[in-house]
C-alpha cells in the first residue's frame, strides 16, 4: 500500500534572521502555503522572533517550530525554554537533538529522550534529529549510530504516547556542505528507522510515523528525494532562509502527497 503520510516540509532558520527578517519570510511562506496544501509546512524561528512570526502565520496553515525545549516546565534554568512556555507562544513542533546541539551544546541521547516525553506530555510534535558524523559513515557504523539514537529516543514510550513523533534523519557530513546523501543511500537509512520504529513499537504505528530527510535538501534534488518510498518530508536549513527556495521544495512535498493519493486511489 502506497504511504498514507502526509508530508512535511520543515524550515530550520538556526541562529539567523531579526524579527523584521523573520517575519518578512514568514509572510512570504504564508503566503503561498494560504489556508493549506497536501503536505504540513512549518517554520522554526530563532526563540526571539517567535511570537512575532506566530502572528505572521496566524490563520495560515503554517506551523510554528522551535529548535529545542528543556524537558522542565520551568525553575531555575537559566536560558532555556520549556514545552509549556513554547505551547504558549503557540508552537506546534519543536526540533529536538540536532546535529549541531549535540556538537556544540552537549545534547545527549538521555536528554533528547526526556525533552521527547516532555514535549509530547504537552501536545507539542518533537522533531527528533539523528544522523551520523563522516568517520561513522566511512567505518560503516551508519546504522548502529542511527538506530542507536532512535532506540534511546524512544526509549521507555509506548506507541500510544508517541504517536505524534517525526524523525529526521539528517548525516553530519551532508548539512550545510552542499553534499546531499544519494536519495537511494537516504532510502535504505530511513527504511531502516522504519523497520527499528517497527520492532520496537509495532508495524501499525511505524507505517504512521513520518521520517524527514535533511542535509543541503534544495530545489534541485527535492523531488528526488521525496519520491523515495521512506523519504515523507524534509528538513531544511539553508535553502529554507529565502522564499525563492523553501516553496520549490514545500512544492516538492505537494507533489508526493499528490503521488502517493493518486497511487492509493489506483490500488483500492
Ligand atoms: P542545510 O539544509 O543547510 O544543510 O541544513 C540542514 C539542517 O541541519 C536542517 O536542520
Amino acid at each position: 500500500m502506497t504511504s498514507a503520510r502526509t508530508p512535511l516540509i520543515a524550515g530550520n532558520w538556526k541562529l539567523h534572521n531579526t524579527v523584521a527578517e523573520s517575519e518578512a519570510l514568514a509572510g512570504a511562506i504564508a503566503a503561498h502555503v494560504g489556508n493549506g496544501l497536501a503536505c504540513e509546512v512549518v517554520v522554526a524561528p530563532v526563540a526571539t522572533s517567535l511570537a512575532a512570526v506566530r502572528e505572521t502565520l496566524s490563520g495560515t496553515a503554517v506551523g510554528l517550530a522551535a529548535q529545542n525545549s528543556h524537558w522542565e516546565d520551568s525553575g531555575a534554568f537559566t536560558g532555556e525554554l520549556s514545552p509549556v512556555l513554547l505551547l504558549d507562544v503557540g508552537c506546534t513542533h519543536c526540533i529536538i537533538g540536532h546535529s549541531e546541539r549535540r556538537q556544540y551544546f552537549g545534547e545527549t541521547d538521555a536528554g533528547v529522550r526526556k525533552k521527547v516525553s516532555a514535549l509530547l506530555v504537552h501536545k507539542v510534535v518533537p522533531i527528533v534529529c539523528v544522523g551520523e558524523s563522516l568517520d561513522e559513515r566511512e567505518a560503516g557504523k551508519t546504522l548502529d549510530v542511527v538506530l542507536g539514537q532512535v532506540d534511546a529516543a524512544t526509549d521507555g514510550l509506548d506507541a500510544v504516547a508517541l504517536a505524534p513523533l517525526v524523525i529526521a534523519y539528517e548525516p553530519i557530513w551532508a548539512i550545510g556542505t552542499g553534499r546531499t546523501a544519494k536519495a537511494e543511500d537516504a532510502q535504505e537509512v530511513h527504511a531502516a528507522i522504519r523497520s527499528r520504529l517497527a520492532e520496537l513499537k509495532g508495524e501499525s504505528w511505524a507505517t504512521t510515523v513520518r521520517i524527514l530527510y535533511g542535509g543541503s535538501v534544495k530545489p534541485a534534488n527535492a523531488d528526488e528525494l521525496l519520491s523515495q518510498p521512506d523519504i515523507d518530508g524534509a528538513l531544511v536549513g539553508g535553502a529554507s532562509l529565502s522564499a525563492e527556495n523553501f516553496i520549490p521544495i514545500i512544492d516538492a512535498g505537494v507533489s508526493r502527497a499528490e503521488f502517493s493519493a493518486r497511487r492509493r486511489s489506483l490500488e483500492l
